[in-house]
Order: C-alpha cells, then sequence, then structure tokens
C-alpha cells in the first residue's frame, strides 16, 4: 500500500515513520510511506503558502494554488492517483470502519492542514474524502494523518506479525466490541489473582469467557462515555 503525506512540516513524521512497526513494513515492502512539503510547490521568493482570511476574522488561511498544485502533481506520480482525504475537524468522524475501509484501498493521500484550515475552493476543487479524527481541534493535521497511517497499517496484511491480533482488536468483528481484561504474569499481583478460566487450558471456556468480558466492558463503557468525570 502506498501513502502520501502532504504537509507543511515534513519534519514531523521522521521518528514517527522509523518506529518499530512502521520502519519495518516499509523495509519489508508492504507499505510505501512518501512526504511531501506543500510549499514545494508555492511560487515566490517567499515560497508563501498561507493568507489572511477575505471577511477579516484572526489568523492565516492555506492558500489554494499550492495545496491544488500539489495535491494534483502527487496523485499524477502513479497509475493509481489514490484516495484523497483531507484532515479537517469537519469531516465524517474517523472510527474503525472507516480504518478498515481506507486499509482496502491501494494508495491514500492525506492532506494535512494548519493555521486556521484551507480556503474553500480547495475542498471544491479537489471533493477529498473529509475526515475528523474527533470533535476538538488540533494545531495541524500533521497528528491526524499519524493517527490514520498508524491504525490503517495495522490492517496491511503482513504488517502485524500475527493477524490473529488484529482480529482481536477493540472494535474489529462484527460485534465491534471492546476489548475485555487481559493478564500476563505473575499470576498474583498485590492480592489480585488471574482468573481461573485463563488458567485452564480449555480453549472453548476461554473464548466464550473473553467475549462475555467483552460484553461486559462495552456496555460499561457506553455509559462511561455519557457520564464525564466532574472536576473537583
Ligand atoms: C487549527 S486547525 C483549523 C481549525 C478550523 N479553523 C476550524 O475551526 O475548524 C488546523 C488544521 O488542523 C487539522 N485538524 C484540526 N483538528 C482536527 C481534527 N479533529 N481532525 C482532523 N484534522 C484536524 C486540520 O487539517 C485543520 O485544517
Amino acid at each position: 500500500m502506498r501513502i502520501d503525506i502532504l504537509t507543511l512540516f515534513p519534519e514531523m513524521f521522521t521518528s514517527f515513520l522509523e518506529g518499530s512497526l512502521l520502519g519495518a513494513a516499509q523495509a519489508n515492502g508492504l507499505l510505501d510511506i512518501r512526504v511531501v512539503n506543500i510549499r514545494d510547490y508555492a511560487e515566490g521568493v517567499h515560497r508563501q503558502v498561507d493568507d489572511r482570511p477575505f471577511g477579516g476574522g484572526p489568523g492565516m488561511l492555506l492558500m489554494p494554488g499550492p495545496v491544488v498544485d500539489c495535491v494534483e502533481a502527487v496523485r499524477k506520480q502513479a497509475a493509481d492517483a489514490g484516495h484523497l482525504v483531507m484532515l479537517t475537524p469537519a469531516g465524517r468522524r474517523l472510527d474503525q470502519s472507516v480504518v478498515e475501509e481506507l486499509a482496502r484501498r491501494d494508495r491514500i493521500v492525506l492532506l494535512c492542514g494548519r493555521y486556521e484550515g484551507f480556503d474553500e475552493r480547495i475542498r471544491e476543487t479537489l471533493e477529498p474524502d473529509e475526515i475528523s479524527i474527533g470533535d476538538y481541534v488540533l494545531s495541524g493535521g500533521e497528528v491526524a494523518a499519524m493517527v490514520i497511517v498508524d491504525a490503517v497499517a495495522r490492517l496491511v496484511p503482513g504488517v502485524l506479525g500475527d493477524e490473529e491480533s488484529a482480529r482481536q482488536d477493540s472494535f474489529s468483528g462484527a460485534e465491534r466490541l471492546v476489548e475485555g481484561p487481559q493478564y500476563t504474569r505473575p499470576r498474583e499481583f498485590r492480592g489480585l489473582q488471574v482468573p481461573d478460566v485463563l488458567l485452564s487450558g480449555d480453549h472453548a471456556r476461554i473464548a466464550k469467557w473473553r467475549h462475555d468480558q467483552a460484553l461486559v466492558a462495552t456496555e460499561r463503557r457506553a455509559h462511561s462515555i455519557h457520564s464525564p468525570r466532574s472536576i473537583p
């Protein structure tokens, strides 16, 4: 799978892409991730990419020229122009089903915004898939792009050592349950025991217990989402 990340801050991705999982996936040819500086497509000595909003208001907006030129040039680099994603708080909310949808593509192009965001004509011209990673505002699309790359990479066949691990993760499978409790050694920690069933060697019982626990955890999460913790 090929992923192009278009950003004004390419250096933010250096250590992220060298990390163990993504570094190995690129070395093995499972992922081809390229980071492109949008500023390389800006004109003039100052290579200007942003300007003040018409009508007034705070901050700067990304100008359509350099952004559209950059996206179009990068998409033309391969026969498959790729699925263009614009990172924006106004987009559809990222969840595991959106991640699965993106992971089925052969190529995705991630467009990171900055400052006060994009001139509207960028959206109108490129007609991207607009995605938000949640209802809060980040300073730029880079962290959101990293979230997408990380989540999508886990689903690319061969990237995780054990394919079963992605299938058992939270939000996977038809029921989209969160994972229940898990235990490793020691068998006892500060008086807390590992449940007997996990030591039984009975795989069918263990699978049923895990499923039941996942239902409990999912139910608990549903309640906690609607009961914010108060600040004392
Ligand atoms: C400071 S934000 C712009 C916020 C914009 N003025 C607004 O109110 O919606 C700058 C950039 O960060 C990225 N960004 C911020 N929050 C995001 C989110 N929740 N999901 C995805 N991208 C986000 C977008 O690329 C955005 O263009």
